[in-house]
């Protein structure tokens, strides 16, 4: 008898949960600093672009003002190379004082009077990746308050200059420090980057239980050959990684590059449709003052945005890698909707990829799809429906799938009642009962 409430209690703190902030639902969006402009701090020479408060405060401006915040891009990180050299004299970390002159805590200021939240950086380590110093485990707790008392909504903690044993003990403890503030702090935990990214090294149970997100894999490089080699890892690795994303706890295949010098405006779709298929935090990493507008309607396209949002918070899959060098990405999302990319990594011309709904184990049933790129809807497909999508060369055509009205009722069980029992993926998942989807998507 006595047995009973130790197990309850037991049963209640071994489930497997998010971070239980309450935070980050749905994948973080925003914006932040490094992959575009690194650690550029030479304010003398190349002022517009270096890392300063006027850079983030103008791209809060931009955030604001060109439509971003109400997208949902609604974070200004800063990342690497924001801080003095040396701890002040009570051993806080403190801004640069020539860069920042007007100190974090009014930064913040600037960003929520704005409708925006402020994101922060710091290395679990001796110094940060960029030689700045670093949070070591005595540390921590300080780091946390600072952080906490500036008024920063968001934190990645960064693992370079650490070892295994510290990583360990530093990202729970700091998980605890940061809830010990009483502020909703997001957390992003660069841990599994550093152990290679897949279990035995990586406790992905841990990780959803301590952070919101957390980068799996290298960083991102301004080339399409980056992206490239970001989603091979991350789709060939699926098994693994796909059960582990859920609202409050994300995988991060690192920041979008939409925007800069790397990527043809095909090849922007592609990271744009292969993150909202990931799940992926859309943390962009680009000049918002330059942006061209074909960038801009790709990083502002509603649909691709509410697939990546969806609340539901699955992450996809990789279904297919055709001899033609086609693959077929697919995302369930709520109302029995679902995403699908078609994805062309030929280099020769654009492809004809001729298939039908079956294919990838959509169940009878008559479906619309609206296309996420071209703004056209085709309707009146049936699973057995044989159409052809013309794909560009590291390009894709992404629809957005749903149910037309008047189907079959699902089953009891059905949780993806238009995909059979193969892709099925997460017990946890509840089917929602369908209605009407595409005017509040598009
Ligand atoms: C590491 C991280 C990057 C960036 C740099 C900063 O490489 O993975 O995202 O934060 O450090 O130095």
């Amino acid at each position: 008898m006595k047995l009973l409430p130790v197990i309850f209690l037991l049963a209640l703190t071994s489930a497997t949960s998010a971070l239980d902030n309450g935070l980050m639902r749905t994948p973080p969006m925003g914006w932040m600093s490094w992959e575009r402009f690194r650690c550029n701090i030479d304010c003398e020479n190349d002022p517009k672009n270096c890392i300063s408060e006027n850079l983030f405060r103008d791209m809060a401006d931009r955030l604001a003002e060109d439509g971003w915040k109400e997208m949902g891009y609604d974070h200004v990180m800063i990342d690497d190379c924001w801080s003095s050299m040396l701890r002040d004299k009570d051993g806080r970390l403190q801004p640069d004082p020539q860069r920042f002159p007007g100190g974090i805590a009014k930064l913040a200021r600037y960003l929520h009077d704005r409708g925006l939240k402020l994101g922060i950086y710091g290395d679990l380590g001796t110094h940060t990746c960029g030689g700045y110093p670093g949070t070591t485990l005595d540390k921590i707790e300080t780091d946390a308050q600072t952080f906490a008392s500036w008024g920063v909504d968001f934190l990645k903690l960064d693992g370079c200059y650490s070892n295994e044993e510290e990583q360990q003990k530093g990202y729970p403890l700091m998980s605890k420090a940061l809830n010990a503030t009483g502020r909703p702090i997001g957390y992003s935990c660069s841990w599994p980057a550093y152990r290679g990214g897949l279990p035995p090294s990586v406790n992905y149970t841990l990780l959803g239980e301590i952070c919101n997100l957390w980068r799996n894999y290298d960083d991102i490089q301004d080339s399409w050959d980056s992206v490239q080699d970001i989603t091979d890892w991350f789709f060939d690795n699926q098994e693994t990684l796909q059960p582990e994303a859920g609202p409050g706890r994300w995988n991060d295949p690192d920041m979008l590059i939409i925007g800069n010098f790397g990527l043809s405006v095909d090849q922007s779709r592609s990271q744009m449709a292969l993150w909202a298929i990931m799940a992926a935090p859309l943390i962009m990493s680009n000049d918002l003052r330059t942006l061209s507008s074909e960038a801009r309607a790709i990083l502002q396209n509603r649909a691709a945005i509410a697939i990546n949002q969806d609340p539901m918070g699955v992450q996809g899959r990789r279904l297919l890698q055709e001899r033609s060098q086609i693959e077929v990405y697919w995302r369930p999302l709520s109302q029995s909707a679902s995403a699908l990319v078609f994805l062309s990594r030929r280099q020769d011309m654009p492809y004809r990829y001729h298939t039908s709904l079956a294919k990838f184990n959509y169940t009878a049933g008559s479906y619309e799809a609206y296309d996420v790129f071209t703004g056209k809807t085709l309707s009146g497909l049936s699973a057995n429906t044989e159409f052809t999508v013309f794909i560009n060369p590291s390009g894709v055509v992404m629809w957005y799938v749903y149910p037309k009205m008047h189907y079959e009722q699902p089953q009891d069980d059905g949780r993806y009642p238009y995909v059979r029992q193969k892709y099925r993926m997460s017990s946890s998942l509840r089917f929602h009962k369908p209605r009407v989807v595409p005017p509040s998507l598009l």
